[in-house]
């Protein structure tokens, strides 16, 4: 099955485990990339009247306005029930690297608006452990450089994200070569660098539950609480 297959079925795996959810017109987080427009594109088909959802990203908003769901501000929705949400890399803790589209900040923000996040992938982003996926940072334009530097102390090699800009108007440094044991330590310590907006890793507010797309089936991971 191809790797775009995977990613319509674990869409509609998610779709189906929420549906009691928008059935009862609860507003929802919706992420960005590819799987997560695999989402948005089963909502759509669906049918199914939801009041709306908070989108992680303008490429989000933008793909849920063409189908005319109604966006809503996580400052008027108050928590969230679930987040749906892609990711680059997942660990059996259910810790995540994301950021891969560079909206990490406003995922970040969602996942923990939201009572309970949900991430969906094919099975290539299952890793025994993070960090060959490079790590995304968001970092404010004038600290690139200073924060380059605290990621080589840190072990890693930034990579400038040319030409990238965030909805938030900030730069990515992507970090290689970071084999990341302590996944929650590790993101406190870059978050805590002035001019870090923040990191692309999800170990503090890890997903709830993973549904993994493989050849044959859906796998469902679950956070130990
Ligand atoms: C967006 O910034 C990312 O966090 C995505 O969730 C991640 O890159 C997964 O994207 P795909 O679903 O396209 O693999």
């Amino acid at each position: 099955m191809s790797q775009d297959a995977k990613k319509r079925r674990v869409a509609e795996a998610a779709f189906d485990k929420i549906r009691h959810l928008l059935d009862k017109n609860t507003p929802i987080g919706i992420g960005t990339g590819s799987t997560a427009n695999c989402f948005i594109d089963v909502l759509a088909k669906s049918k199914i009247g939801i009041l709306g959802a908070v989108a992680s990203s303008k490429a989000t908003e933008d793909r849920l306005r063409s189908y005319g769901i109604e966006l809503l501000d996580l400052n008027s929705t108050g928590t969230l029930c679930v987040y749906i949400d892609g990711a680059d890399e997942a660990d059996s803790a259910l810790n995540l690297i994301k950021g891969g589209g560079a909206a990490l900040t406003r995922e970040k923000i969602i996942a923990e608006a939201s009572v309970q996040f949900i991430c969906i992938a094919d099975d290539s982003k299952r890793v025994d452990c993070l960090g060959t996926f490079p790590l995304p940072v968001e970092v404010i334009p004038m600290a690139r450089s200073l924060v380059g530097r605290a990621m080589v102390k840190l072990g890693g090699d930034p990579e400038y994200r040319e030409g990238v800009v965030t909805d938030n108007g900030n730069l990515i440094l992507d970090v290689h070569n970071l084999f990341i044991v302590d996944p929650r330590g590790l993101e406190l310590a870059i978050n805590q660098i002035p001019g870090v907006v923040t990191c692309g890793l999800f170990a503090k507010r890890p997903a709830d539950i993973l549904l993994l797309a493989g050849e044959h089936a859906i796998t469902e991971l679950m956070r130990d609480q």
